[in-house]
């Protein structure tokens, strides 16, 4: 059976190929009578002055075709770094030494702000929820009682899973607008101890995190909720430093000591003030350096 099939197929086969070639060419002939250059004939060179397909869009507006079939690639998620940048116009206007806009998108979260990086005067986020957990409402109509949705729901998120544990910390002061860092901070203390003191640990306006409703400053019950240095050595502030990453947040003055201002950060290190920056960004942040990382060394922006 064997045998006789092959030899059958074989025939067979051989009577295909002969059709194959006859029909080859034929549509050779008719081709070349036509002039179809896809006979496998080369066609005559375009003359000079012939626009070639390379100059032109192909019938479709100019967008890439996939080559085979597929969806063309989604557009490139921003990196953390580009997102940390995120300014529609970093430019300085000369008059006020603030960047003129920033670009605001639901989840620039990782914007970089610090002595060289600042905001525009008039940036507030409108995104902003009051916290529940915070101390007090010290601010202009209980605006330091507030931070953008996503770090007042992480921050609440952590208080709750810290009480669990019988550590109590709460806010005490979340967003501040740039009117209020300087009349109510930074102008006050450069006039109690001189502008290089004052420097050391308040940011000039326009250049606190605070301003972007993604950092805040938390106190413990052992010390009835004050921001102090020794704040990193009691129950609360030990238990920040260790788990505050898991909810999205850093230490963010972490190369600075009690009375020395950090090379990196250029402030005294603050034990209570934390900046929310994603829970990945920060858990990796917290495996790469256990917490002594700056956000700028991360990001690799040190100017
Ligand atoms: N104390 C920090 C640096 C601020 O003023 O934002
Ligand atoms: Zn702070």
């Amino acid at each position: 059976m064997a045998r006789y099939n092959k030899k059958k197929s074989s025939g067979s086969l051989g009577a295909v190929a002969l059709i194959v070639l006859a029909a080859m060419v034929l549509s050779s002939v008719i081709g070349v009578a036509m002039g179809n250059t896809e006979t496998g004939k080369t066609p005559a060179p375009a003359p000079s002055n012939t626009v070639t397909p390379s100059d032109v869009p192909s019938g479709n507006n100019g967008e890439t075709v996939p080559q085979n079939g597929a969806d063309p690639e989604p557009a490139k998620e921003p990196t953390a770094k580009e997102k940390a940048l995120s300014r529609q116009d970093f430019t300085i206007d000369p008059a006020t030494g603030m960047a003129k806009e920033i670009k605001i998108v639901d989840d620039n979260y990782t914007i970089l702000v610090n002595r060289t990086h600042p905001l525009a005067q008039s940036y507030k986020p409108d995104d902003m929820v009051t916290v529940k957990y915070v101390v007090s409402g010290v601010g202009k109509k209980g605006e330091t009682d507030q931070l953008r949705k996503v770090a007042a729901e992480a921050f609440e998120k952590m208080v709750e899973a810290a009480a669990e544990q019988e550590i109590n910390i709460k806010m005490r002061t979340g967003f501040r607008s740039y009117e209020y860092q300087k009349d109510r901070l930074y102008d006050p203390e450069v006039k109690n101890k001189g502008q290089a003191e004052a420097d050391k640990a308040t940011a000039r306006p326009g250049h606190s995190e605070h301003q972007t409703g993604l950092a805040l400053d938390v106190g413990g019950e052992s010390q009835k909720y004050a921001l102090s240095y020794e704040f990193g050595d009691t129950k609360e502030g030990k238990w920040v430093a260790e788990h505050c990453h898991e909810f999205g947040f850093i230490i963010r003055y972490v190369d600075g000591t009690k009375k020395e201002p950090g090379k990196l950060t250029g402030y005294v290190f603050e034990p209570w003030h934390i900046r929310y920056v994603g829970v990945d960004v920060a858990t990796e942040m917290y495996e790469l350096g256990g917490g002594k990382l700056t956000y700028e060394e991360y990001l690799g922006i040190l100017d």
